[in-house]
């Protein structure tokens, strides 16, 4: 209870229109699908999952405003091409991102990839230097894609799994600073920020962090940009943690964190709750331009409907900001169910739990597959689905760091699925003898790039 004009601040600001039923499944039939997946939780058919978690991404429940919404896009419409200007779904978005962000130029897109190669190509040149914070593999790949190298300048408390520092997710402001000593600010095409950094645990950014960097960006004449996918979690954890900002707004950490970058780029599948589209930020209008030429050749740009489903999501999300708190806290609710007993990487942050795994099968040696062989016993006990996930940082590679990642959709699971996640974890800590490594299975038919083919060791 508050006082004030709400009385009770409501603390989950929608309720459930419509459900999808689970069909409850056996052992013996999970034992089964493993063994024709070939044991790569990956390859588990959908309507076999009990629990989802292999991802955040694109799996959020849609709102009745967004079906409206999408139901009122105009689809007889021409396809917006360059006349953005002519296309009433741009619009709507473009007003909520000016709103909400505070960019005033936006390129949508088809997904955060997209946004990511059209950016990294107009800004990241090559044989230059771009400076990140443990970037997703996605982002890392479009940038060295362009002929840049990345200089990895995370601190050092990113690899520290257990350190309860609260904002791991930070640039270390010296080995920035010596980075571009080094090198040279004129070799360097960008500094590119992460916000919620995914590839060590969700871990946040702080403003203050982000204020410094821009100081030591603008003294170089080197541009900011952020991959915002998170942003939402990252301003909430920011609200949470840093001195000086519980009295501030969702809106007003969102606008402050954008203020300080020259563009950004944001997969919508996250924070937005779509299962398609992203966004190219962006203060310059030549930029915008650029981009959205780009945008139109290679063929990326979102229906209106998927914009309609942006704007109405930006709409609903800051029209009742308790829902940013509710998501967050949902995770963090799952990580204090399991920091009792199972190795989870801390401090708890806002989008998924993360399983140390070297400490809950010590005994399973990298070349056995522990992160999928731990995947695949979860699923055959309990009917939950992780899987590896994003690759690891090489900087993680190289200090030996195996992470499960629990992913937790925002607005999908209710409490009780997140209490029958940390049974099925508890449950298969305690039975972590009986968990056997597996092998690869060499089939040079299979692609490279092939979801792999394990056997049981
Ligand atoms: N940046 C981050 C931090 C991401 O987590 C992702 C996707 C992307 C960019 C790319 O966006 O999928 O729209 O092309 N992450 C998903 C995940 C795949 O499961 O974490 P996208």
């Amino acid at each position: 209870m508050t006082d004030g004009p709400h009385g009770m601040i409501f603390s989950v600001p929608y309720e459930i229109a419509v459900v999808r039923p689970l069909r409850q499944t056996t052992v013996d039939e999970r034992a089964a699908t493993l063994r024709s997946a070939y044991y790569n939780t990956e390859l588990i058919p959908q309507e076999l999952i009990y629990l989802d978690l292999s991802t955040d991404s694109g799996v959020s429940a849609l709102s009745t405003h967004q079906l409206a919404a999408m139901a009122a896009a105009p689809t007889a419409e021409p396809g917006m091409g360059l006349a953005t200007e002519g296309s009433r779904s741009y619009a709507l978005l473009l007003e909520q991102v000016k709103a909400n962000l505070g960019f005033p130029y936006l390129v949508a897109t088809t997904q955060g990839r997209s946004a990511e190669r059209i950016w990294t190509k107009l800004n990241v040149k090559p044989n230059t230097l771009v400076l990140g914070n443990m970037l997703f593999p996605s982002t890392r790949t479009h940038i060295e894609m362009n002929g840049a190298k990345i200089i990895d300048v995370i601190g050092d408390a990113a690899h520290d799994l257990t350190s309860p520092e609260p904002f791991k997710g930070n640039i270390d402001i010296e080995k920035l600073q010596a980075a571009i000593r080094e090198h040279g600010a004129e070799k360097i095409s960008c500094i590119y920020v992460e916000l919620s950094v995914n590839g060590c645990g969700g871990h946040p950014v702080s403003l203050g962090n982000l204020q410094a960097v821009k100081a030591v960006a603008t003294r170089h004449k080197i541009p900011l940009f952020l991959d915002a996918c998170r942003i939402l979690e990252n301003s909430f954890l920011i609200q949470q943690r840093e001195p000086g900002y519980q009295k501030q707004s969702l809106r007003q950490i969102v606008l402050a964190t954008c203020a300080l970058a020259d563009g950004a780029t944001m997969s919508a599948l996250k924070d937005l709750l779509v299962s398609s589209g992203g966004l190219i930020l962006t203060r310059d209008q030549a930029s915008y331009q650029k981009a959205l030429m780009q945008s139109f050749l290679d063929g990326v740009q979102p229906s209106g409907s998927a914009m309609e489903l942006m704007a109405a999501a930006l709409r609903e999300i800051f029209a009742a900001e308790s829902y940013v708190a509710a998501r967050v806290e949902q995770v963090n609710y799952l990580w204090r169910r399991l920091s009792d007993g199972v190795p989870v990487v801390g401090p708890p942050a806002g989008h998924a739990v993360f399983v140390d795994v070297n400490k809950f099968l010590p005994d399973i040696s990298t070349e056995h597959f522990p992160v999928e062989a731990l995947a695949a016993f979860i699923y055959q006990r309990s009917g939950i689905r992780v899987t590896k996930g994003p690759p690891a940082a090489p900087s993680q590679a190289a200090r030996g760091i195996t992470l499960l990642r629990l992913a937790v959709p925002a607005r999908k699971y209710l409490q009780g699925h997140l209490d029958d996640v940390a049974a099925a974890l508890h449950d298969a800590f305690a039975h972590r003898k009986e968990i056997r490594g597996l092998g690869k299975i060499n089939d040079p038919a299979r692609g490279k790039y092939a979801p792999a083919h394990f056997t049981r060791l």
